[in-house]
């Protein structure tokens, strides 16, 4: 009753959130069809014949895949042109062809070339991206983490490359994905069961009861590390720059596993502190040791109290020279930032950050590297140079050892212990939560006449609050890009809280 009544004094603004809601998924929904969310692929829609857009039309079926657009034209303002082939693949802050023409000089050995450069506004392209020629509807969830189709990817170079790693093999107009990684050639299922046994978690399970949830994988490739974690009920945040290797968070993206385009160069990756149970970086031939360790005192904010690091790289197993005294710097660094060795074996060492304070309270005064300055706003993450310091906890957190969640699923509904930093009721979250709960309900049956079965499957949430809609969607098989605004992001951290994941980013 009481809610049923507040939703009636709000109506005015539920309306206008409703209205809101509808475009989100709108253009969700479009984005998808064009193959991705993340990267910004615009639909095309140039041709004269009409599209089937999926409200207006509804799809014929599965078997005719070419893509024909048809009066989508009437949705558009006419004055906004198609950009020229050539741009297919522009992704405007990630332009290195902008850095050439501005004569930016980017640090190549801090990788800032991979970093964000956003056009000035006299160079930004006001134009709709094309897609490929050829492009079809892609290949759905779940099949599509094993095949999408070549020609909306029209790339092949990595196939050649990673051959021998079976990252993806070019079959036909088809593109495979047999699940290998550099570090996995026999495929990312046995892996993860091998890191769980490392971890001497139960019944050899990753999620270790649902204590481990969200995974920071850097330097993801094709991102089949995190494609096979989701049947973990895992969910990894999968980075990679577009670099040397074409862009690989495209094939991700277009197999429909949660990515984003990412480096760990000069600026924080744009997420909160303390938001992942876990990172992972295999083969990521990051020199971890430059600058005074600020790339793993970066993964260090990022972790939760107790989270892990899975590394596998020649200097944590080879005994040549040169590794050995790569590996004991780095060794010596991590102590230093209290981390302990939970496991070592073959080519893979797991290291695990402290539970509280009490270690960092223990070192002898100098050691390097420092602790952060509390002044230091450790969740501000866009546009903010790294720091080389360790991130200290709160009071709480100290006390409490470890963050205070619930295992997954629990977590994705109960209020996180975060909330107050925010100025957030546990009521007014729960509210919150069954509001969405109810109009998500709402939207997915209007839908259900237009839509076929797991035609959705990346899903942005342009504003994402404290994550009500994409809690609201988790029995779907979809995954949701949470996003907060750089003037808004406090609630970030409440997304990672609840198991879900997200960015901030300013649109
Ligand atoms: C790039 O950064 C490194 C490390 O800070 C520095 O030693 C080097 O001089 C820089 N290079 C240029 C071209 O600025
Ligand atoms: C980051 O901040 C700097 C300095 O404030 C600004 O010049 C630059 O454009 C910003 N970059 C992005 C990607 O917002
Ligand atoms: C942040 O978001 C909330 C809710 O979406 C809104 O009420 C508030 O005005 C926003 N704050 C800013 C600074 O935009």
């Amino acid at each position: 009753m009481k809610q049923k009544s507040e939703r009636r004094q709000s109506s005015g603004s539920t309306l206008i959130k409703h209205v809101l809601l509808g475009l989100i998924v709108f253009l969700a929904l479009f984005c998808l069809y064009y193959g991705s969310v993340v990267a910004p692929y615009s639909p095309k829609l140039h041709d004269e014949d009409s599209t089937l857009d999926p409200f207006l039309g509804g799809f014929v079926d599965d078997s005719g895949y070419e893509f024909q657009p048809q009066n989508v034209d009437s949705l558009v303002p006419k004055s906004i042109p198609v950009c020229d082939m050539a741009y297919s693949e522009l992704i405007p802050c990630l332009d290195r062809n902008l850095l050439y023409q501005l004569r930016l000089r980017p640090n190549l050995t801090l990788m800032e070339h991979y970093e964000r450069h956003c056009p000035p506004q006299e160079r930004r392209y006001n134009c709709l991206i094309p897609p490929p020629i050829g492009y079809k509807i892609p290949i759905r969830w779940p099949a599509s983490r094993d095949e999408v189709w070549k020609a909306n990817i029209p790339h092949t170079h990595l196939a050649q490359e990673k051959s021998d790693q079976h990252w993806m093999v070019v079959n036909g107009d088809k593109i495979n994905f047999p699940g290998g990684g550099t570090h996995f050639h026999d495929g990312a299922d046995k892996y993860i069961i091998s890191i769980a046994r490392m971890l001497k978690f139960p019944g050899e399970k990753l999620s270790n009861g649902g204590n481990v949830r969200t995974v920071l994988d850097v330097g993801c490739g094709v991102a089949s590390f995190g494609a096979y974690l989701l049947s973990h009920d895992i969910i990894a945040m999968s980075l990679a720059p577009n670099d040397v290797h074409e862009n690989q968070i495209q094939f991700a993206l277009e197999r429909g596993i949660p990515s984003a385009l990412g480096v760990l160069g000069t600026k924080r990756l744009p997420y909160p502190s303390r938001s992942f149970e876990l990172a992972h970086c295999s083969r990521c031939r990051i020199n971890w040791l430059q600058r005074d360790g600020i790339l793993l005192l970066e993964l260090d904010r990022l972790l939760r109290p107790g989270g892990y690091f899975v590394y596998s790289s020649p200097e944590a197993y080879a005994q040549d020279p040169e590794n050995r005294r790569v590996w004991n710097s780095m060794y010596g660094l991590l102590r230093r930032m209290c981390w302990r060795v939970v496991s070592k074996k073959d080519q893979t060492v797991i290291w695990a950050k402290p539970l509280s304070n009490s270690c960092y309270l223990k070192r002898e005064p100098g050691t390097q590297p420092p602790l952060c300055s509390s002044d230091d706003s450790l969740d501000k993450a866009w546009n903010v140079s790294m720091r080389a310091c360790i991130t200290p906890y709160s009071p709480k957190m100290h006390k409490g050892k470890g963050s205070g969640l619930l295992p997954w699923p629990q977590r994705l509904n109960a209020p996180p212990p975060r909330l107050e930093e925010i100025g957030i009721t546990a009521e007014e979250f729960q509210s919150d939560t069954s509001t969405w709960h109810f109009r998500v309900g709402e939207y997915w049956s209007l839908m259900k006449s237009v839509l076929q079965r797991n035609t959705l499957r990346n899903i942005m949430d342009m504003n994402s609050d404290t994550g009500g809609f994409a809690a609201a969607l988790n029995d779907k098989d979809v995954w949701v890009m949470n996003v907060a605004t750089v003037n808004n992001d406090s609630k970030m951290k409440i997304i990672y809280d609840r198991g879900l994941i997200g960015t901030v980013h300013d649109w």
